[in-house]
């Protein structure tokens, strides 16, 4: 029933499918910044604490009993090296997007959105019946001139730390202009926390932020964290708001208790060795900006393509070089890109050795 299409997006080199790769193929492609989806030790951490509770599952949505009290631990943990007033763990970054925008934009309010924002924040806006309007990827005096042209009661402008395909750090002008007109902030750190600020906390942290009233931060757990869920932070009354009227929280079995006890592991795995990481997230920047003279800020390295089937190709020429890399596509992006994550975890000559050939022969195809 559906062949027809299936054709048209491999004719147009936009066909996807779901691959199981080679475990020996070194890791430059998923979002384990931290390399902590390989440690044993924290999963036995994790393992052991969950087996010492009576449930080992959520059984039911957190309205009704599945709450439980590695969520009420790992949430208080949060809101206390975050600095939120009340943090609530949901089960995914894609529902935690869904809960936000669907419930916190009402009638009369404007949702504006970051022109790049990630595609569960577009998919939830079609969900509301308010003004949905984008502004231009990072640029405050576009969103300024949103804010300033249109009639609203409330606005909510929705960014991200890191933006994950470009791997650029949100704008900071872009706080102080939601803090000057007392406007909703909701921060997707999916990409940021665990990796960037000097507590390793995300972008709030980064640009020292004192946490107000009109900041909300939702992060994952399935990237840096080296967990699955997700969570989000903003002052006790908006909390609860969501715990009465977001559907995606509701009406959801509650997050995995394991996939809590795992992240709760991480979180405090990072904490304790933050010098350690920062200092390998530096060593991996300058390897990049020394190979590519660029001015490299975060591990996501998105090199431009524009050519699909180039794009596809240069993935396989790395993977038949042993290493596995992102060949993403419109529509995730305009255009076509490489998008290489450099994982702390692989030691630094190997990624220089990967990036020294990838450069080569990138000069090779352009002569
Ligand atoms: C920026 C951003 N927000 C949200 C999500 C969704 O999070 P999750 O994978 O936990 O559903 C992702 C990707 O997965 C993301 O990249």
């Amino acid at each position: 029933m559906y062949t027809k299409e299936v054709k048209a997006l491999k004719k147009s080199n936009r066909y996807r499918k779901i691959e199981l790769f080679d475990d020996s193929l070194i890791d430059f492609a998923s979002n384990d910044y931290l390399g902590l989806s390989e440690d044993k030790e924290l999963l036995s951490l994790a393992y052991k604490r969950v087996k010492s509770t009576k449930y080992h599952s959520p059984r039911a949505s957190q309205l009704v009993n599945g709450y439980h009290k590695i969520h009420k631990e790992f949430e208080e943990y949060l809101s206390d090296i975050n600095g939120f007033e009340d943090t609530i763990v949901v089960g995914s970054g894609y529902l935690a997007n869904i809960a936000l925008i669907e419930s916190l934009v009402r009638r009369g309010d404007i949702l504006i959105l970051d022109e790049d924002y990630h595609a569960s924040g577009v998919m939830a806006s079609k969900l509301i019946t308010s003004e949905v309007v984008y502004f231009s990827h990072n640029n405050a005096d576009s969103l300024k001139n949103i804010l300033d042209e249109k009639k609203y009661n409330r606005a909510i402008v929705c960014v991200e730390g890191i933006y994950s395909m470009g791997g650029d750090i949100l704008n900071q002008e872009i706080f102080t202009v939601c803090d000057k007109s007392d406007t909703l902030l909701v921060v997707d750190e999916a990409h940021s926390s665990g990796v960037l600020g000097d507590n390793l906390l995300g972008v709030y942290d980064y640009f020292n932020i004192k946490i107000k009233e009109n900041h909300i931060k939702m992060a994952t757990l399935g990237k840096a964290i080296g967990s699955y869920g997700a969570y989000i932070q903003a002052s006790s009354h908006i909390i609860d708001y969501l715990t009465n009227r977001a559907k995606s929280i509701i009406y959801s079995t509650a997050p995995s208790v394991f996939d809590i006890a795992l992240a709760d592991e991480n979180y405090k795995y990072i904490e304790k060795n933050t010098a350690l990481l920062k200092n390998k997230i530096i060593q991996n920047l300058k390897i990049a900006n020394d190979i590519f003279n660029i001015d490299q800020k975060t591990l996501i390295l998105k090199i431009n393509i524009d050519d699909n089937k180039k794009a596809i190709m240069l993935k396989e020429w790395a993977k038949n070089q042993g290493f596995l890399i992102g060949a993403i596509r419109p529509p995730t992006v305009k255009s076509s890109i490489l998008r290489i994550i450099m994982r702390t975890n692989i030691d630094k000559n190997i990624l220089k050795e990967f990036l020294s050939s990838l450069d080569d022969r990138l000069h090779r195809n352009t002569k």
